[in-house]
Order: C-alpha cells, then structure tokens, then sequence
C-alpha cells in the first residue's frame, strides 16, 4: 500500500526526535521513497547524517540553499510529495504553522504546499494543555491538517498527562489509513453546505444557524476516498475542504447555477439549507422605518435544487442523497422528503432547538432510502461523515459488481 509513495518527513526540535529515525527506518522499508526535512532545533536532539542514513536520502534543512534551489525549489518541493509527516511537530512548530509563518525550510513547505499534511505533536503536558496551542491545532485541524496523538504518559520531562508523542506503528497507521482506501478514486462528487441568504434589501437577509460543519466533514470524507470534491458553499465561517474545488455562492438561486454547471458527477450530497422563500422584489436602498409601520413582503419559494438534480433525465448523478432538516415526526417527514424530492437517500436530524445539530459538532441521524431506515448512534459530524461515504462506496462496488 505504501510502496512508491513520496513522504516527507518534517523532524523538529523535541526529545520525540529519536522515534523519528525509527520512523523514517520503517517507511523506508516499506518501499517509501522519504525525503528528510530537519529544523535547526531538531540537529539538537539527532543528526542529519543518521537521518539521511536511514532515508537514503540527503536530509533538506535550509531554505537558502542555493543548489537545492537550483535542483528543487522549496515550492516544488513542498509539492512533490504525498503527504507531509511532522514528527516530532513542537508547540513552536504548531504555532508558527497556525499562524502562517515561513521563517525556516519546514514551515515554509507547510505554508506552501497542497498536499496533505499529518502532525505528530510532542511537549510537554502543561504545553500540550495551553489555551495558545489547543487554539493553534484548531485552527489546523479546521484547514484539514490531522493529527496522530499526542498519547498521554511519562514525559522526559518527569511530568505525566497528554503531550508524548504517538507511537512510531500508530503514526505509520495513521499513513497507512491517508493512503488505504481511495475507493472512490476517479470519482467527482458535489457537495452543497451551509446556509443560503436571502436579500431583503442591501443590508438583511433571511438566513438560517447553518454553519457548514457537516458538508465540510462529508467533502473532506470523500477527498480521503480520493473522490474528486465540487463544494457549493453558502456563507460559512469554516474554511472550505483542504483539496476541494470551492464555489462560493450567496443566494439560493446562485447554488442552483453552480451545482448544474458543475455536472456531470457520479454523487451529489445536498447537505446545504437552502432558504426556502426568497424576497420578490428586493429593495435597491436600505429600509428605514416609517411611523410605526410594518414592512410586508411578497416571497416566493426557491428552486429545489435536490429535486431539481434528482429528476434529471440527462446527466442524473448516480447517487443523490438529501439530508432533512426536522423538528418533528422525523422518520415520516424523512420517507415522504425521499419520495418527492425523488432522491437515492435522505439523512433526516432532528434539528429543534436544544439538540445542537445545527451548528454544533454532533448529529443523531436516520438513514433512509426506499429499502432502509437505519437509525445511527450520535457521532460527531466527521464520523457520521465517514459512515456515509463508505456507505455510498459500498454501494458503487455493489453497482459496479
Ligand atoms: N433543498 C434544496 N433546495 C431547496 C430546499 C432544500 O436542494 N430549495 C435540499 C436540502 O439541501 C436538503 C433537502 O432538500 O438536502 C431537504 O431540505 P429541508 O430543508 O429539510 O426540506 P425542504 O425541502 O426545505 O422542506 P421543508 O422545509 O418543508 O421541511
């Protein structure tokens, strides 16, 4: 599975450096073509010369160097690979990597580069627990970097609690899961996200507490199957699926054009909330009140972009699944949404006020289809992500079969 790959791995300053060389020794044998990258921190704890030994590999570790940049720039370098591995990844590291900088050869590729990068943080515990670097792995983790640890343990420190690096056979785990199933390989998917807003005049709109979490986690499920990702995006605070095609529209009417421009396409996931009623006759000038009186508008119901691309007779996506959003008689609303809409399945959540679907970070769904109704456990929104695009792979090796 692994054989062939280009990995780079990023070793930086940490007493996890030793690990490291375990690391690079096993990929190595694993038919990986490894190319080094050592900060100047990381010299201290093992040597580029036992790096490059075990890599066969000449170690990279200065971003000025002229002949590499005559042979490969930093840029080309950072692309080359596929993936990037920091192991040990610092608190330093991690910051410098959350806050863009690009100040030493390993951040700058991490700046730079479009492939996917796994991080094996290594600190201490009271380092691993701060407030500055939870904040820094959020913002990493919300542009697709994953993590591999850190375990909780002894630490070199004579400290206990989270912060020790991950296991050498945990982090090749986590290598081996980017690069294992890429069932959907070949594949292209659109995914619709987040809200729509609705003009009402040049400063209100009528929207809804959609925050994209879920279209986000079910893009980036089916990147890591190798699918390819058209993401129709209202607007959301989250940054867009690391490896996506990103088409960011406003308005209900917009994500219908870009979601029919954007096919063909085997799979369509329509996780968005459309706004259902949009302002006929929106105002050009800001509304100001009138004595008292009450503004009244003329709606008029948006285009059901599901039902729209469901009933296609011409380019029909293969697998079109819905979602619903309801507060009530779930599974009924959910049967009768999968009839009309004429899709191949409807997630249904229960979105009324208290449950914290919309907007938070789990989500208790049912599964329906004309054979199915499958209630699932509640999961946070990346596993739930990832139980229904193996469930749609599955289903296209059914059909292939
Ligand atoms: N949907 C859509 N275009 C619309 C409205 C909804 O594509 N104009 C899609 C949503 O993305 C979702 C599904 O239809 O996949 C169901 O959306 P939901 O809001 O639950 O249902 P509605 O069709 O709007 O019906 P209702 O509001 O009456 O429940």
């Amino acid at each position: 599975m692994l054989n062939g790959k280009k990995v780079i791995v990023i070793i930086t300053g940490g007493i996890a450096a030793y690990k490291s060389l375990e690391l690079v020794r096993k990929l190595t044998q694993k038919g990986v073509k490894v190319i080094p990258v050592m900060t100047k921190a990381a010299e201290n704890f093992v040597t580029p010369m036992a790096v490059s030994a075990l890599a066969q590999e000449k170690v990279f570790n200065n971003l000025f160097d002229l002949t590499d940049e005559a042979e490969m720039g930093h840029i080309e370098l950072s692309r080359s690979a596929d993936l990037i591995v920091v192991a040990p990844a610092s608190a330093d590291f991690i910051a410098k990597a959350a806050t863009g900088q690009a100040n030493d050869l390993a951040s700058t590729l991490i700046l730079a580069t479009d492939t996917n990068v796994l991080m094996a943080p290594a600190m201490n515990v009271r380092m691993w627990e701060n407030a500055i670097t939870q904040k820094n792995i959020h913002t990493l983790n919300e542009i697709g970097i994953k993590f591999a640890g850190p375990n909780e343990g002894d630490m070199a420190c004579g400290e206990f609690g989270y912060g020790r690096m991950a296991e050498v056979d945990e982090i090749l785990e986590n290598i081996e899961l980017h690069f294992g199933n890429k069932k959907l390989k070949g594949r292209h998917f659109i995914v619709t996200s987040g809200p729509t807003r609705e003009p009402i005049d040049p400063v209100r709109f009528i929207g809804n507490r959609s925050s994209g979490k879920q279209g986000t986690a079910i893009a980036e499920a089916l990147i890591q199957k190798g699918a390819k990702v058209t993401f129709v995006s209202g607007p959301v605070e989250i940054s867009p699926p690391f490896g996506s095609k990103v088409i960011k529209v406003e308005t209900a009417d917009q994500m219908y054009e870009a979601v029919h421009s954007a096919l063909p396409a085997d799979g369509a996931f329509f996780t968005a909330a459309v706004a259902d009623w949009k302002v006929i006759k929106t105002k050009n000038q800001k509304l100001k009140k009138q004595n008292g009186m009450i503004p009244t508008f003329d709606l008029s119901e948006t285009e059901d972009i599901l039902a729209s691309v469901s009933k296609l007779k011409k380019n029909r996506p293969k697998m079109v699944i819905g979602f619903a959003a309801e507060t009530e008689n779930i599974l009924i609303n959910a049967k009768s949404k999968l009839k009309k809409k004429g899709c191949d399945f409807i997630v249904a959540n229960d979105v009324s006020l208290g449950t914290q679907t919309m907007g938070g970070d789990e989500n208790t769904a049912i599964l329906v289809s004309e054979e199915i109704s499958e209630q699932l456990p509640t999961m946070s929104k990346r596993a739930l992500a990832e139980t229904l695009v193996e469930k749609i792979s599955q289903s296209f090796e059914e059909m292939d079969a």
